[in-house]
Parts: structure tokens; C-alpha cells; sequence
């Protein structure tokens, strides 16, 4: 495993959208060494390493700046570019180290490595998993889910709320998304896709994607076989079932373009092993319930608004309609640590990107993460303010946690209903504050996904209509205000 580089970040950064745009960075001309070691920087702390570049450089910068490699562009204008312009920036940035019929490329063959006509095709033959009606569907499943643990959580002690928020989570999407609700199921698959994710995290996973002996990367290689092997088994039971549920992966299995063409077992399980992980939902919620602890007054006000209306029950769709506190919380959460903290694109032609010309094939970076800390967009943007949505409506390219553009999250409704009723149950049962000595850092490594390292201990107790400040450690004093 490679090294974690530390922080180099002391103080909060404030993102300045005014910034000059500079033509002489710092990366001007870089060895092969050089250019090296800044790419493994930034891929072992994408946060930490973007905030600096933008401080130091502004809203488009470059390292290798003669020959472009890598551009971080930070501006509302630039990311309408790259979002709208889908024939020349491309997705499907990652080299294919491995077999093409490889597992490993089998789970990555999703519509989020597609382009063009394909990705078209897919994106239709995945629409009706998304219906409304499947999602309000899983509507029950979230309820039940989210009661069950609120269950366990009622002795007033301490608990390691990302793991519970994990756990319950991924329930609530093996439910809806496969149709699998047997415990030892939804366990190894857990697992599987657990070992995957962290295992092709980490650095040296990234930098040296080989499926060798001795490598890191063999090791994810192989527990892809795994889940490969898991994922046809579910497909093939359904088959054998014959009936139509109301999951996600059964919709998929019986949806036709009007070619009649259909997804294949393979097409099958890189889709739903590309939707079912829900890891940037987790991280939602899981950056929510840090942001509330942290914050006393929203706590007690958005507590205020969901009693009033929902009288400790659950919401109905309706009720969901009628919680704007809760509504701003969540649009403000999302601001602030958006769980897809970057993107990737390729341009598959030489062009120009703002004043630099850039060589075919060049990777380029956006950030919510970054756009979404600009002061001229968000006056003071380290500081969780929900109230400043009744003054704010951002364009789609000012604030975009679900993307903007072509590849607009085609799970954002579920994800929101799912947030909701999580916040919704969770809170009015329950008051949230830290364990003494709790530390918040973002977790290290090449992620696109912004998320807490570890545990995160709370103590959970009845309300008593008292809500006071509660204490945090650790680098999440880089990333919000605290105070
Ligand atoms: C809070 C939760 C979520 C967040 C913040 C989120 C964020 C995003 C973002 C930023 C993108 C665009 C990526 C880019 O342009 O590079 C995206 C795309 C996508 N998301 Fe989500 N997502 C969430 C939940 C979900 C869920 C629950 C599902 C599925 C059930 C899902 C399925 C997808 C798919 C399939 C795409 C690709 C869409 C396309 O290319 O047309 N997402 N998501």
C-alpha cells in the first residue's frame, strides 16, 4: 500500500471565483519523475490536493503545462463546457489494463464508461428501473429498514453511526435494486463489494493496474471473479423464476429498445453492479448526520419541523413535499461535502480549454467540491447555512452534486427519497452528538467519493428538547467551519 502523503492544507480555504487564471503555473515544465509524484499526490488526497491547486493557481490550472496532462478547471463556465459537449469530452477516460472479458471489466462495462450511440442504447434499456413507481415502490423497504435499526438503536448508548448508516443502506438498495432481502445475501455481497472498493482505492492499486502476483491489484481482480459469479447466479434464478418483480434488476431484464434489443446477462451485471453500491448515498446521510451534530440550532429546528408534520411517524410521499427545512439541510449537506467530490473527463479531440490547447486525450478534473466553495456563488462557504436556499438558486453548473448535463444522475430521486426518510425517522426519534474524542477526517486515497475515514461514535438519546454544541477533531476543521 502506498504511503498516505499528509495534508498540506493548515487553514481553511476560501475558493475565490476571481481569481486570476494563471498560464505559468508552477508544473510548467515537469520531468517524468515530477510528473509522476504530482499525479500520486493528487490521487492519494484529491480534496486536500485540488483545494491547495486552487488556492495557489485558481479556477484553471494545469501540471505539464507545455503538454497538458492533467487540468483541474474549478469555473461555472467550464464545467457547461465540459458537461454539454459530450462528442468531444468523453467518460470513458480509464485504460483498459485488464482483459476485456476480465471480471474487473465486466463491472466497470457500465453506462458510466460509455459514450456516444452505446451509452444512448444502455441509457435507454435502463430508464424503466428508474420509473417513479420503482422508486416509490421501494418507498416500504426504506421504511421498514430504517425502522429496524432505529429499533436497535433504542439504549441510549453509543454507536458507530457510519457503519449503521452502511449496513442499512446497502439493505435498502440489495432490496430494491436486486429483490434480495435473505441476511447471508445481502452479507457476502456486502463484503465483496467492500473488498473491491477499497482494494482498487488504493494508490498503488491505481498507479499500478496489473493484474500480477505480488500486486495489489490481483487481489481485486480475483474477488471480481467473485462478484461476477454472485451477480449472474441472482440473474439466472430470476430467469428460472419467470415472474416480473418490481426490483430494479428485473425491470432492466425485461427492457427493449424498439429495435428490440435487449441487455444481456453481461450487460446485466456490469448495470447492477454499478447502481447497487450506493456508496455516495451513504456518504449523504452520513455527512448530514455530522453536519447536524455539529450544528444545534438546525438540529433543533429541523427536528421542530419534522414533529409538527409527521408526529414521529414516517412521511408519505406527500409529506415529502411539505418539509422545506428538511429540504435545505439536505440541498446544503450535499453543498458542502457532495459525495462525488470530482469528475473525470477526456477530450477525444485537440482543443481549447480556456487558454490552453490541449492535446487529444488529456485528462480534465471538475469539482463540486471546489465550485461549490466559491465565495461569489456561496458568501461564506465553509459555514453550513440551510436558511441561505431562501435566497440562492444556483444554475446547473454552479451547483451540481448530481452532475449537470449528459450524465445527470439517473438515481437522484431515489437517492433524495431515501435521504429523506432516513432523516425524516432518525431524527425524530433520536438526538445526535458526538462521542467524546471524536475525530472527522475524510477518508485518503483515489476516490471520487468524498467520505468520513472510519467509525464515527455517537451518542444517541431520547430527545429532551435540549440540542447543544457538540465537539469534533480532525481535518474536517479544513473543510467547514466549525465554529
Ligand atoms: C446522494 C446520492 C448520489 C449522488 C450524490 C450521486 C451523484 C452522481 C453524479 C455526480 C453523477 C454524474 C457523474 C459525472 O458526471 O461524472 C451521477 C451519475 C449517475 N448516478 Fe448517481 N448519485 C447518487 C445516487 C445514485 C443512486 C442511488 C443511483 C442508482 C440507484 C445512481 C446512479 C447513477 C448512474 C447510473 C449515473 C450515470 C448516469 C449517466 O451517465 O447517464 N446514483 N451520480
Amino acid at each position: 500500500m502506498a504511503t498516505p502523503i499528509s495534508h498540506e492544507i493548515e487553514e481553511p480555504v476560501e475558493v475565490t471565483a476571481n481569481a486570476a487564471i494563471p498560464f505559468k503555473g508552477r508544473h510548467a515544465r515537469l520531468s517524468s519523475f515530477a510528473r509522476y509524484r504530482e499525479k500520486r499526490r493528487f490521487w492519494s488526497d484529491p480534496v486536500g490536493y485540488m483545494s491547495q491547486r486552487y488556492s495557489n493557481e485558481g479556477v484553471l490550472s494545469a501540471f505539464g503545462a507545455q503538454h497538458p496532462e492533467y487540468v483541474f478547471a474549478f469555473a461555472p463556465e467550464l464545467n457547461k463546457q465540459l458537461n454539454e459537449n459530450a462528442v468531444l469530452f468523453h467518460w470513458s477516460a480509464s485504460r483498459k489494463w485488464t482483459r476485456p472479458s476480465s471480471s474487473l471489466n465486466i463491472l466497470r462495462a457500465s453506462i458510466g464508461n460509455m459514450d456516444g450511440q452505446e451509452y444512448q442504447i444502455r441509457k435507454t434499456l435502463m430508464r424503466p428501473a428508474f420509473h417513479h413507481d420503482v422508486i416509490e415502490g421501494a418507498r416500504d423497504k426504506m421504511i421498514s429498514r430504517t425502522d429496524e435499526m432505529l429499533s436497535r438503536w433504542s439504549d441510549n448508548g453509543v454507536r458507530d453511526v457510519h457503519l449503521e448508516i452502511r449496513k442499512l443502506v446497502h439493505a435498502i438498495s440489495m432490496a430494491a435494486v436486486l429483490g434480495v432481502e435473505e441476511q447471508s445475501v445481502v452479507d457476502s455481497i456486502y463484503q465483496l463489494v467492500d473488498d473491491i472498493y477499497t482494494g482498487s482505492g488504493r494508490p498503488l492499486a491505481m498507479l499500478l493496474p496489473f493484474d500480477l502476483p505480488l500486486l495489489p491489484f490481483r487481489k481485486v481482480t480475483r474477488t471480481a471473479d467473485e462478484m461476477v459469479e454472485l451477480l449472474r447466479s441472482i440473474i439466472q434464478q430470476k430467469r428460472r423464476d419467470g415472474g416480473v418483480s418490481c426490483d430494479m434488476l428485473s425491470m432492466m431484464m425485461h427492457s427493449k429498445t424498439e429495435q428490440g434489443v435487449s441487455l444481456s446477462e453481461t450487460e446485466l451485471v456490469s448495470e447492477i453492479y454499478n447502481i447497487m453500491g450506493h456508496d455516495t448515498t451513504i456518504s449523504a446521510l452520513i455527512w448530514m448526520l455530522i453536519l447536524i451534530a455539529i450544528h444545534p440550532k438546525a438540529q433543533a429546528k429541523l427536528v421542530e419541523e419534522l414533529s409538527g408534520r409527521l408526529r414521529g411517524g414516517a412521511p408519505t410521499l406527500e409529506d415529502l413535499n411539505q418539509l422545506p427545512y428538511l429540504d435545505a439541510v439536505i440541498k446544503e449537506g450535499v453543498r458542502l461535502m457532495p459525495p462525488q467530490c470530482f469528475s473525470r473527463r477526456l477530450n477525444v479531440e485537440p482543443c481549447w480549454l480556456g487558454h490552453y490547447d490541449l492535446p487529444a486525450r488529456t485528462t480534465i478534473f471538475m469539482s463540486s467540491y471546489i465550485t461549490h466553495r466559491l465565495p461569489d456563488l456561496y458568501p461564506q462557504p465553509l459555514r453550513f447555512i440551510p436558511e441561505r436556499w431562501d435566497m440562492i438558486k444556483p444554475g446547473s453548473y454552479e451547483y451540481f452534486p448530481f452532475g449537470s448535463g449528459v450524465h445527470y444522475c439517473v438515481g437522484r430521486a431515489f437517492a433524495l427519497l431515501e435521504m429523506k426518510i432516513v432523516l425524516a425517522m432518525t431524527l425524530q426519534r433520536y438526538k445526535l452528538a458526538f462521542a467524546p474524542g471524536q475525530r472527522i477526517d475524510r477518508m485518503p486515497g483515489a476516490r471520487l467519493l468524498l467520505s468520513p475515514k472510519g467509525a464515527v461514535a455517537m451518542k444517541i438519546e431520547k430527545h429532551d428538547g435540549r440540542f447543544s454544541s457538540s465537539r469534533v477533531r480532525g481535518d474536517i476543521s479544513q473543510m467547514i467551519a466549525l465554529s
